[in-house]
């Protein structure tokens, strides 16, 4: 049977994020520059997105840029950062096509203008899209996103809009970046690496977290779906024992 007829419909992750790792090292394998990698993690980026909204996936969200990402030499990051604008201008078809809302994580203001500009550009053109809500972190860190959310909330303390003893976890999760959206039920990572490099630390408390050795360039709609299954085939307790939740 195929993947996809496995999957149950009424038990599907609402938030899946991806780590999406490995593009340079599938470009080494081949003998090409990391830049080739990264184009060709484009194309994974839309059979995925493409694939969650076809199923009914309400969250995606992307890790395509860290806060730690900047680090890199200048001249990969300013690949990443052009084919960032490039992919928001061919894609946008795509989302329409598919319903699908664009929305951002992370330190927009360190994007460069241009980059800025298109990513506003195409949110405000998909804002009334309702599929689904595909997520971009970019120059994100959880770090950064935690600091951001406490200096916010103690501003509003400073200025008594808000009491001390009246500070909850909903409290926090409306100043953080993902403020819209649900917690994180199943975490990917591809490329092998089994680690959560500053994505989403709040976001996954209960996430179920899968790994695969798959590069993201090669990473299809067969891979999600495997994924998807595997998360379906865990007993989420969520503190609780097996018997409470029969
Ligand atoms: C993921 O692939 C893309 C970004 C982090 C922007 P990498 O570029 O990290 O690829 P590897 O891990 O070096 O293979
Ligand atoms: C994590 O990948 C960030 C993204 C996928 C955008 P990295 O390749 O930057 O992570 P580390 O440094 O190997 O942990
Ligand atoms: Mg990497």
């Amino acid at each position: 049977m195929i993947l996809k007829d496995q999957l149950n419909i009424e038990n599907l992750p609402k938030h899946i994020a991806i780590i999406m790792d490995g593009n340079g090292r599938w470009a080494k394998q081949k003998g090409k520059l990391r830049v080739f990698g990264h184009e060709n993690g484009t194309k994974s980026v839309r059979e995925i997105t493409e694939a969650s909204a076809e199923l009914g996936i309400e969250n995606l969200t992307l890790y395509a840029f860290s806060t730690e990402n900047w680090k890199r030499p200048k001249v990969e990051v300013q690949t990443l950062m052009r084919l960032l604008i490039s992919s928001l201008k061919k894609e946008i078809n795509t989302l329409q096509e598919n319903n699908i809302k664009l929305n951002a994580i992370g330190n927009l203001e360190d994007l460069p203008k241009k980059v800025q500009r298109e990513l506003m550009d195409v949110i405000e053109q998909t804002k009334n899209n309702s599929r689904m809500t595909l997520t971009l972190a970019l120059s994100y860190g959880s770090r950064d996103e935690l600091l951001n959310t406490i200096k916010q909330i103690s501003t509003k303390v400073k200025n008594n809009i808000i009491s001390p003893e009246k500070i909850d976890e909903s409290v926090i999760n409306e100043h953080l970046y993902t403020r819209n959206l649900p917690d994180v039920d199943l975490l990917i990572r591809t490329s092998g690496e089994q680690r959560i490099s500053n994505f989403l630390l709040w976001q996954i408390a209960y996430a179920e977290l899968f790994f695969t050795n798959i590069l993201w360039p090669d990473f299809t709609k067969n891979n999600l779906y495997e994924a998807i299954l595997c998360y379906q085939k865990r007993e989420r307790r969520f503190g609780k024992t097996s018997e409470q939740l029969k």
